[in-house]
């Protein structure tokens, strides 16, 4: 639990998170609990120990030795899921969470490709995932985007047959208000840096904003080929720090960086909190939100996050204050809704400055 002195605040802060795989909600409880009723068999114990029960499947989690580690269980476990209503179901139950961690905006990564590759289709996930979105912004008060992430460890093709599915059916259309974005994400040292050169061009043209996994565990040349390529936003981006001159164009142009510590420290991108570069990021004007990544992985949701932070770097109500409102200017919605929420952090900061 948070020692902080400033855990209330935290608490109370309007946060908005841009950097959260809805797979990645799944929770070892949930895997068992949907493979006995999908009848979905997990890998068998005899073969993988870590299949054993949920607590081995758990304690497995705090083990992870590299991105690639991770995505192994992540894409295993992802199987479970079947139903339109599997995956409403685990958006649900993630806003449920994010509301009372004191989101009040979310974008949200699902990866449409590994579900179609084991042959479910589409639309269930789609549908599904949409629909959890709208009941949370109808029942939460959320406002909430969806972003489609292509993965890196599948062929080019694959990204293309789900990027023309979702146009074919008009999700990316902004009156549809469905699917916002595009993402890339999973495997980042290996396949080519620029794999999605084509489809992001198609999709920039078309007006579709873009994000992409970079500067991860890759060096700072796949920041530089993401942003190359079209995209607006990072993911990560951690390894920024190491080259002096592409930070100082990031700081300049105002780029986001979606910084998962938690994550960070699980997958040992960094060997301890203290050495993700929140500081450095401040010093140098790098705006950044402050995210969860893969919760049920990685030991902690966005409230975790900030705490962990805040005793890391025992930040002042000054630099959350611009945390918060960098999250807020750099979210994909519109000016009224970025207003709004600028306001409620306004009033938090004032209760709490007193
Ligand atoms: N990095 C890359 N791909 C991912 C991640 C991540 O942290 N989480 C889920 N897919
Ligand atoms: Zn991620």
């Amino acid at each position: 639990m948070c020692q902080t002195t400033l855990h209330e605040f935290l608490h109370n802060l309007p946060k908005c998170e841009h950097h959260v795989h809805l797979e990645g909600c799944l929770t070892p409880q949930l895997i068992f609990q949907l493979a006995q009723k999908n009848n979905t068999p997990l890998p068998d114990p005899a073969t993988n120990p870590a299949y054993e029960s949920i607590e081995a499947l758990t304690s497995r989690y705090h083990h992870f030795t590299s991105l690639d580690d991770f995505l192994a269980f992540y894409f295993q476990g992802m199987s479970v899921l079947i139903h339109e209503s599997d995956f409403e179901d685990l958006a649900w139950n993630y806003f449920v969470k994010a509301s009372k961690d004191g989101i009040h905006h979310a974008e949200v990564f699902f990866d449409p490709q590994v579900h179609m590759d084991r042959g479910v289709e589409y639309t269930a996930v789609v549908n599904g995932f949409v629909n959890g979105c709208k009941r949370a912004e109808r029942e939460l008060g959320l406002s909430t985007r969806l972003i489609l992430c292509f993965v890196r460890h599948l062929p080019v093709s694959s990204a293309r047959g789900v990027y023309e599915e979702a146009l074919k059916k008009g999700d990316f259309e902004v009156d549809a208000d469905r699917v916002h974005g595009i993402g890339w994400s999973s495997t980042e040292v290996g396949p080519p840096k620029d794999m999605f050169r084509e489809l992001y061009a198609s999709a920039k043209a078309k007006g579709i904003p873009l994000t992409a996994h970079a500067g991860e565990e890759g060096d700072p040349s796949y920041i530089s080929t993401a942003l190359e390529l079209g995209a607006t936003r990072i993911d990560h981006g951690i390894r920024l720090v190491e080259d002096t001159q592409l930070m100082k164009r990031i700081a300049e142009e105002g780029i986001l960086l979606t910084v998962c510590p938690l994550s960070n420290v699980r997958l040992r991108c960094v060997e301890s909190l203290d050495q993700v570069p929140i500081r450095t990021f401040l010093d140098n004007n790098v705006k950044f939100s402050i995210n969860s990544d893969d919760p049920a992985y990685f030991g902690g949701y966005i409230l975790d996050n900030y705490c962990a932070v805040q005793e890391a770097f025992g930040l002042s109500i000054r630099d959350w204050r611009r945390i918060a409102e960098d999250s807020v200017k750099c979210s994909w919605i519109g000016e009224a809704r970025k207003v709004e929420l600028l306001g409620r952090i306004e009033e938090c900061v004032m209760r709490y400055s007193k």
